[in-house]
């Protein structure tokens, strides 16, 4: 535990504190031997997860972070040295810009509109951070992204993701061929690990762009892997795009939604995850490994998710 308020250290802030990312960062930031001041981000500082990080010793505070509070916002980052965040981008840039941080952590995402050459646009969740990117490249202030790769947890908490079958068994029910190629993450526990990497070289790393994941595996693997470990007959299933939106209809998710999940996808097995981008150092000086989708399903609770 090196978390401590001695001025002289750096402060890094971090949006969205009590979230999965933010979360992950505070813990390998934590596990880390230089000492840190943290300032969390988070709407509500009463909740539990914020009373947990403050006695953990970081600075919580309040900011509701959307465009109509930008004052709180600009007020919230000053003094902070590093910041990383994951919503209201350009805001947020614009924000730790003005207070003069040495460097932004951006959890980004690859274009993927650019990346398909135009084929597949409906993708906002990837496209909209792409956006936020090309600002924070062009703000001037030291950028660098960690991107995330898919969440290993999903398959244990969406039962979009895996589903009991009529038989009783289990699938990995999606769109895709199951040599579809994931690069997997246990991001509560791993994701901070190249964010706290970004802000331990010797120069901070601008420009560059990082992709996580513990490995990569396809969805197939995957499977297999998952009902070997657990012992669960599970397979993965390529189904049919009308099957695979019903479920997403049924709950009366707007159009634009489903169509993203959709195209993301086909953009995955089409164009790889990444879209053929590579990191220049995937694993390399991280603090310790991060977990394997194996490492991962031995490690986790599937007695919900396989019941
Ligand atoms: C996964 O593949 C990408 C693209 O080839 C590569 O940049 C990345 O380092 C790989 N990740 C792991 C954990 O091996």
């Amino acid at each position: 535990m090196t978390i401590t308020q001695v001025e002289s250290v750096p402060l890094v802030a971090v949006v969205g504190a009590t979230g999965v990312q933010g979360g992950s960062v505070i813990k390998a930031l934590t596990e880390s031997d230089k000492p840190y001041r943290i300032r969390g981000f988070t709407r509500d500082v009463t909740k539990a997860a914020a009373e947990t990080l403050k006695k953990q010793g970081v600075e919580m505070v309040t900011v509701n972070l959307v465009v109509e509070n930008k004052e709180a916002v600009y007020k919230a980052f000053s003094g902070a040295d590093y910041a990383f965040e994951v919503a209201e981008g350009i805001m947020l840039i614009d924000a730790a810009k003005a207070a003069g941080v040495k460097g932004i952590v951006w959890s980004g995402l690859v274009s993927v509109k650019e990346l398909s050459g135009g084929k597949y646009t409906k993708v906002q969740q990837f496209d909209g951070k792409a956006v936020v990117t090309a600002h924070g490249r062009a703000s001037g202030v030291p950028f660098a992204t960690v991107q995330a790769g898919l969440y290993a947890s999903s398959f244990r908490t969406n039962p979009m993701m895996l589903a009991k079958q009529p038989d009783g068994t289990y699938a990995i029910p999606l769109i895709v061929k199951p040599t579809t190629v994931i690069p997997i993450i246990h991001m509560e526990n791993d994701y901070g690990l190249y964010v706290r990497r970004a802000l331990e070289l010797p120069a901070f790393p601008d420009g560059v762009d990082v992709y996580t994941g513990g490995e990569n595996i396809t969805l197939g693997e995957m499977a297999r892997q998952l009902s070997e470990l657990t012992g669960k007959t599970v397979v993965y299933k390529q189904i049919p795009i009308e099957e695979f939106i019903k479920p997403f209809l049924a709950l009366g998710l707007p159009l634009h939604i489903i169509e993203a999940v959709v195209e993301a996808f086909q953009f995955w097995e089409e164009f790889g995850y990444c879209g053929g981008q590579i990191s220049t150092a995937s694993k390399e000086g991280l603090a310790r490994l991060p977990q394997t989708w194996a490492e991962f399903v031995k490690s986790a609770d599937w007695s919900k998710a396989l019941a």
